[in-house]
């Protein structure tokens, strides 16, 4: 939701920060705009569109000479996406100029205060409230006036900061919404996030709440809120600088799925050594497994999908009750979160805003946390007792595929661990799914395999309305997947259902022709399955089944098949996932969607 970029150091600042906009452009994509100090004052380009409309109206940056700047791509919260409302806005005395990510929530009340002092707005953005009041602050001191701005914002921000006055030095500060600074030799960065970053430097600080950093060229000064310097710690990204890259393939999403073989492989292999589960929790013991009688999984969007599947695995493997929240709604829930429950909060990017309270209320309530995060150093990560990282590398494609997968398979292996420590799974059959699980990759990669298959299946229905997706049991929370993932990118109008659920009036809408996505790879109920199968077939939908190989019933019923792999059942889910993953993305190639940046959508939604 917003990405922001700073530069100072020998380079051009301009070409640069255009380029590392390019790797945050999944954030937000309406609008883009980037400003440098240059012989004394902010020159500042923007533009309504994506980020190529800024490339070519600057002639790639070459138009705003300069060494130090800093750039914005926008997903409009405030005001309509326009070149008004884009950022970097600058104060009206043209002395600050601020890039943002967040919301300042009083913002109309400090639009009054200062419009009393002889302020006037050009945008309809919070974004321009917060640059005036830093310029109605500013008495020659940038980091006094910064200071004294932000203790009067509410709300969640990443600022990003140029003072006219001061062409040597960016200052950042955030509050709920991510801000990491880069550190080169002889050059320094402000990003949202890594991938932005990766071809400049792996070195990275991750500013805390309400951190100030002063980044200058030869230097990087932070500071805390009360204005104490801060002794931070130099992270290293060990993430690849081509892992940002599309390395040939035409979107980042199709890399992405067909980088989930090697994905399972980095997430699982360094936490099943000779037959034990190695997941390194420091805080959330085994006696606090054991004393756990309940648990909230909470996330949003797909990484909510996963923590139904996560209740399957839990529930069959511990017999602990598992409840399923959306963060947004369990934030304002009241949950009757005590002590003994368990709270496992599940994120890509550890910065989802909901996500963030949700752990922040469970955790206010007294339940440890355990995240399942991917991106290393993140709000979530740190904030919870105990994390485990899903190796999935950078995740560019707005719609998540890999690290979907990766945050599945570390919830197995949560579940098989949960179930050792309760004993309530015999070793030996904890040996067998040790074992199912580390095959998982060689499965997943023959799964992949479909690929060919599956594109043509996507041919013959790309042109659809409506598809519904139906499955019982797990299928129902993979069904909940593959459909937003269709939705999502093919601007196709989708549906999942409990498939029982459907005769309780969807199937008012299946009419001759509607395509029904039938997920049978729940072997118990695969007969409750193929009755279903009929009962839409007799309506005139077309069936597109999805099954475990050899599966003659379902290739009976159905009008077309999509296979997985045969395997360990539980391990059904994560196989599920690829063919629709697939599906969802040849539909979109052929109606010609912007795959990896659909419209409206943003990768880390970091406001409510
Ligand atoms: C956005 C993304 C989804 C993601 C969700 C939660 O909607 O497009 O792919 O599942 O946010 O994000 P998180 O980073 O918390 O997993």
């Amino acid at each position: 939701m917003c990405g922001i970029v700073g530069y100072v150091g020998p380079q051009a600042a301009a070409p640069l920060l255009l380029e590392t906009l390019q790797k945050l452009e999944y954030r937000g994509y309406d609008s883009s705009g980037i400003c440098v100090i240059h012989q004394g004052a902010i020159q500042v380009a923007k533009a309504r569109g994506r980020l190529r409309v800024l490339q070519e109206l600057t002639r790639n940056g070459q138009s705003l000479p300069g060494s130090i700047g800093i750039g914005h791509t926008r997903w409009a919260t405030h005001g309509e996406p326009s070149d008004v409302n884009s950022h970097p806005h600058l104060s009206q005395s043209g002395q600050v100029a601020v890039v943002h990510n967040g919301i300042v929530e009083n913002y109309l009340e400090l639009r009054d205060f200062l419009s009393e002092k002889g302020y006037t707005f050009a945008s309809e953005t919070d974004t321009e409230i917060a640059a005036q009041l830093i310029d109605h602050c500013y008495h020659g001191d940038p980091v006094q006036a910064v200071r004294e701005a932000v203790s009067l914002l509410t709300g969640s921000f990443a600022l990003g900061i140029l003072f006219r006055d001061h062409p040597d030095q960016i200052i950042a500060v955030r509050k709920d919404s991510p801000l990491i600074v880069g550190l080169g030799k002889g050059e320094n960065f402000i990003a949202s996030d890594i991938p932005a970053l990766l071809k400049h430097t792996r070195d990275i600080l991750r500013l805390d709440e309400y951190e100030l950093a002063v980044i200058r060229q030869d230097g990087v000064q932070v500071f805390d809120r009360y204005g104490d310097p801060v002794e931070k710690e130099v992270q290293h990204v060990d993430w690849d600088p081509g892992a940002a890259e599309k390395g040939g393939y035409a979107h980042f999403m199709l890399k992405e799925i067909m980088e989930q073989a090697e994905v399972l492989r980095d997430t699982l292999r360094p936490r099943i050594k000779d037959g034990a589960i190695c997941l390194d929790l420091k805080h959330i013991t085994p006696e606090d497994l054991r004393a756990c009688d309940r648990i909230y999984i909470v996330a949003c969007g797909s990484a909510s999908h996963v923590g139904h599947v996560a209740r399957y695995y839990i529930e069959k493997l511990t017999r602990v009750p598992v409840f399923v929240e959306l963060a947004s709604e369990f934030r304002y829930m009241d949950p009757p979160v005590t002590p003994h429950t368990l709270t496992i909060v599940i994120s890509q990017s550890g910065e989802t805003l909901d996500t963030l309270f949700a752990l922040r209320e469970a955790k206010a309530r007294g339940s440890k946390v355990l995240s399942i995060v991917n991106v290393v150093g993140s709000s979530i990560a740190n904030e919870s007792q105990d994390v485990i990282y899903t190796w999935a590398g950078p995740e560019i494609a707005v719609a998540t595929t890999k690290a979907y997968s990766a945050q599945v398979a570390i919830c197995y292996l949560v579940a098989l661990y949960m179930a050792q420590c309760r004993g309530t799974l015999p070793e030996t059959r904890l040996q067998e799914d040790l074992a199912a699980l580390s095959g998982l990759p060689e499965l997943a990669s023959r799964a992949l395999q479909a690929q060919d298959h599956i594109q043509y299946l996507a041919s013959l229905y790309f042109g659809c309305k409506d598809i519904f997706f139906i499955g019982r049991n797990v299928d129902w929370a993979i069904a909940l997947e593959g459909s937003l993932k269709l939705k999502e990118i093919s601007y196709i109008h989708s549906e999942a259902y409990a498939a029982g659920e459907l005769k309780h009036g969807t199937i008012s809408l299946v009419e001759p022709g509607t395509l029904v996505v039938a997920l049978c790879t729940y072997g118990p109920l695969q007969e409750k399955m193929i009755s279903n199968i009929r009962e839409v077939k007799a309506r005139g939908a077309i069936v597109l089944a999805l099954a475990p190989e050899g599966t003659p019933l379902v290739e009976e019923t159905a009008d077309h098949v999509m296979y997985i792999p045969r395997a360990n059942p539980l391990l059904n889910p994560s196989l599920a996932i690829i063919p629709l993953q697939l599906f969802a993305y040849y539909v979109a190639l052929l109606k010609g969607c912007d795959i990896d940046k659909p419209r409206n959508l943003a990768k880390s939604v970091t406001v409510e």
